[in-house]
């Protein structure tokens, strides 16, 4: 039995086995017949070509979608994500980790607001046998039969929450937290999620989802670029160019630090804003949590706004994976109890 964790962001897709983590855009496009192989020189790596057939379908995926494919599914609406586009990304991240056969338990998430909505359409549509194919760059189709044998959906941000608590074997390695009443912020693409774990009780009252991800300070950008350069750049070309502080449109290149500081610093504070109101009867609180990619590019603009001790964040480690590896730490904290992990 292997156990994976996969976190199907609107930003981002993460999954972690015990084996290798892996992180793609949730970027879903036709596949297209290429006929000239991508790769002009030999070191371009080959790793990065994602090629699914599943349910009579061919998709491309991630980066590949976003660079070959001329339809591409990209929504940020939940109901439409998940009918459209949460298998195949699944699929994509279960077929790239397992191998054929083998039964699969698989732990994954939903933002807090539709957690209750579409939990049990989410696991329907992961659990069972998938035959799908993986092709590779050079078209060569590897077939695969995934066997989901178990879903279990948490809400999203319980998965930093049991990242930070459990350790690798899913036993409780950290019992301050467990004891403690802890705030979760996770901070991600197209949504925020607040969640308060209170001597490990999930508060309903503390919980709570919104639109201030960080899709909404790209999209501020997005509409400064369309009035200086006339071209609709979409939000998920937007990563690299933030990061750089600059983009090339067209020959020209535009500044974005600026830019970028003042509107990280305005998410930042209609953040804390968000907490202040929905954690004001909170104030014994003993920790906030910041997580999520969001979280980690926003956390010199928001941790000094936030009234109340939080958590340090890790730089070197890549904060979009918190929730995913917490989603794998629970998976062997429910299912490999007292099971000695396997030497491969
Ligand atoms: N190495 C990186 N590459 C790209 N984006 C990054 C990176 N590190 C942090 N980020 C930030 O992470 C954000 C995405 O975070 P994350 O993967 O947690 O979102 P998501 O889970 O896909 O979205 P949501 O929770 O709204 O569904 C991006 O908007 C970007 O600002
Ligand atoms: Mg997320």
């Amino acid at each position: 039995m292997e156990i994976i964790g996969i976190d199907i962001g609107f930003g981002f897709t993460k999954a972690t086995s015990s084996r290798e983590s892996l992180v793609f855009k949730s970027v879903l496009g036709e596949a297209t017949e290429i006929q000239f192989q991508e790769h002009l020189l030999v070191d371009g790596g080959g790793d990065d070509h994602l090629q699914l057939e599943v349910d009579g379908k061919a998709y491309f995926i991630g980066e590949l979608a976003e660079r070959q494919s001329n339809v591409r599914f990209f929504t940020l609406d939940q109901a439409q994500f998940i009918s459209s586009s949460a298998k195949a990304l699944a699929l994509t991240a279960a077929a790239r980790l397992v191998g054929s056969h083998l039964p699969i338990n698989l732990v994954t998430g939903l933002p807090i607001g539709h957690y209750r909505q579409h939990k049990d359409e989410l696991a329907r549509l992961l659990q069972g046998e998938h035959k799908v194919a993986l092709v590779d760059g050079a078209g060569k189709r590897q077939e695969k039969t995934l066997n989901i044998n178990k879903v279990r959906v948490i809400p999203q941000p319980f998965g930093s929450l049991f990242n930070a608590m459990l350790n690798d074997l899913g036993e409780v390695g950290d019992k301050r937290l467990v004891k403690e009443k802890i705030g979760i912020i996770d901070v991600g693409f197209r949504t925020s999620d607040y969640t308060i774990s209170d001597k490990m009780r999930y508060s309903e009252r503390g919980s709570r989802t919104t639109d201030s991800g960080i899709a909404r300070a790209f999209t501020v950008i997005a509409t400064k670029l369309r009035e200086n350069s006339g071209v609709n750049v979409e939000l998920y070309r937007l990563f690299e160019a933030v990061d750089r502080g600059a983009i090339k449109i067209r020959g020209k290149e535009y500044e974005l630090k600026a830019l970028t500081d003042q509107v990280f610093g305005q998410l930042a504070a209609a953040i804390a804003n968000e907490v202040d109101r929905l954690w004001a009867d909170d104030w014994d609180m003993d920790a906030m949590v910041i997580t999520g990619g969001g979280g980690a590019v926003l956390a010199k603009y928001l941790q000094p706004l936030l009234k109340g001790h939080v958590l340090p964040i890790d730089p070197a480690k890549d904060a979009r994976l918190y929730n995913v590896q917490g989603y794998w730490k629970f998976g062997k904290h429910i299912w490999a109890k007292g099971v000695v992990p396997s030497p491969t």
